[in-house]
């Protein structure tokens, strides 16, 4: 259907767009296959290089698939080649590519979203059905798999920056830890920060509460592993945040987002907090305004997309959920709504983070 006010132009830029976003979804998925089948692994012990040979015969894969993988991470940019012209290239990672790609305790590393990439796109079969009814889907429609992906997603930069960084950014917390504290982590995934905490300071006390199954079951596994004394998860549900004594910390990593009913939650913060506590919360740098996001942020479309696929689809997974989403806690809203629950402080921690805020909330 020919259309006189088309500038071809204009059509060729925005379909090149377009086909962009293509290209970006599908070496994801390469990405995914990259990690899962130990490819970046096994580049990451070789620095001179690797044929396609090699790799594949070092993982015991087929050389074909192996060969045209690597064509698509060399295509990408991810993965470096010395001579694209040789008969049989020689492909490497750069040192920067191997703490991205390979190198699980390494702050940057990036793996944990493309873990969970399949499931995080399988939610696609039933977001037609989401968008009609309203309903979305909490994090246990990511499966078991979809934990872990948090848990690699996250845990890196907590890892290397809570202690040394995060804890004594909060105003007497390190004292009371280590004297002897009792804490929560609500939302606490797959419990990476409470066994961390619970290693650190052994004289605390650590709850992690969750409502997904498979994270509470991650979790309980690591605990195993982990053999600590001082640290249990458990379901809200099964056991109410308010039913114990009032906690030194609360912590909420990322989550509030995510919940159904986040103003019912903050108020719950309050009600379990000592009157000397301090709620450490931590949430996605958003700004007020979709403009604000869409200008300021240049991951907006990524993390706008995660929200419907993900945390916007926890937050609307019962019928009154609030749905705030990815991009839906503001700095000024959470001050907002932590000011309704009871709180009188709310500061905005200097932690230089490149997705999340950090604030020290106190009664
Ligand atoms: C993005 S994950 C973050 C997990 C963890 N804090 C971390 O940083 O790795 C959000 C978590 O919040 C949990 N969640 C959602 N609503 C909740 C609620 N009402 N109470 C407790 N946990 C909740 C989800 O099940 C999920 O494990």
């Amino acid at each position: 259907m020919a259309n006189e006010s088309i500038d071809p132009d204009v059509l060729k830029m925005f379909s090149f767009g377009v086909f962009s976003k293509l290209e970006g979804a599908v070496t994801s998925g390469m990405i995914h296959l990259g990690d899962r089948l130990g490819l970046y692994e096994s580049m990451a012990t070789r620095p001179d290089g690797v044929t396609s040979d090699s790799l594949a015969g070092h993982l015991g894969l087929h050389e074909r698939w192996v060969r045209e993988w690597l064509h698509n991470q060399v295509a990408a940019r991810i993965v470096s080649c010395h001579d694209l012209s040789a008969v049989d290239p020689v492909f490497y990672l750069t040192p920067e590519a191997v703490c991205v790609l390979a190198t699980p305790d390494h702050p940057a590393y990036g793996m944990g979203m493309f873990h969970r990439l399949p499931q995080t796109m399988a939610a696609l079969n039933y977001m037609p059905e989401s968008f009609r009814t309203g309903l979305g889907h909490d994090y246990d429609s990511h499966g078991p798999e979809g934990a872990v992906g948090i848990e690699k997603s996250f845990e890196p930069w907590n890892q290397n920056f809570l202690i040394p960084y995060v804890v004594p950014a909060l105003s007497g917390v390190q004292e009371k830890l280590e004297a002897g504290a009792r804490v929560a982590d609500i939302g606490c995934g797959a419990g990476g920060l409470s066994l961390l905490l619970g290693r650190t300071f052994p004289h605390s006390q650590f709850v992690g509460y969750d409502i997904s199954v498979h994270a509470l079951e991650r979790a309980n596994e690591r605990l195993k592993h982990d053999d600590l004394s001082n640290v249990r998860f458990v379901d809200p549900r099964e056991e109410a945040i308010t039913s114990g004594e009032k906690f030194d910390l609360i912590c909420t990593f990322d989550c509030i987002h995510d919940m159904t009913h986040p103003t019912e939650m903050m108020r719950t913060i309050r009600q379990s907090l000592k009157d000397d506590g301090t709620w450490l919360l931590v949430d996605i740098k958003a700004h007020d305004s979709l403009e604000l996001n869409v200008t300021k942020n240049p991951m907006a479309s990524l993390l706008y997309g995660v929200s419907v696929l993900s945390c916007m689809s926890s937050a609307m997974s019962s019928p009154d959920g609030e749905g705030l989403g990815t991009l839906g806690l503001s700095s000024s809203k959470a001050q907002r709504m932590a000011r309704d629950a009871g709180f009188t402080s709310f500061e905005k921690l200097p932690i230089e983070h490149s997705v999340n805020a950090f604030y020290e909330v106190r009664p």
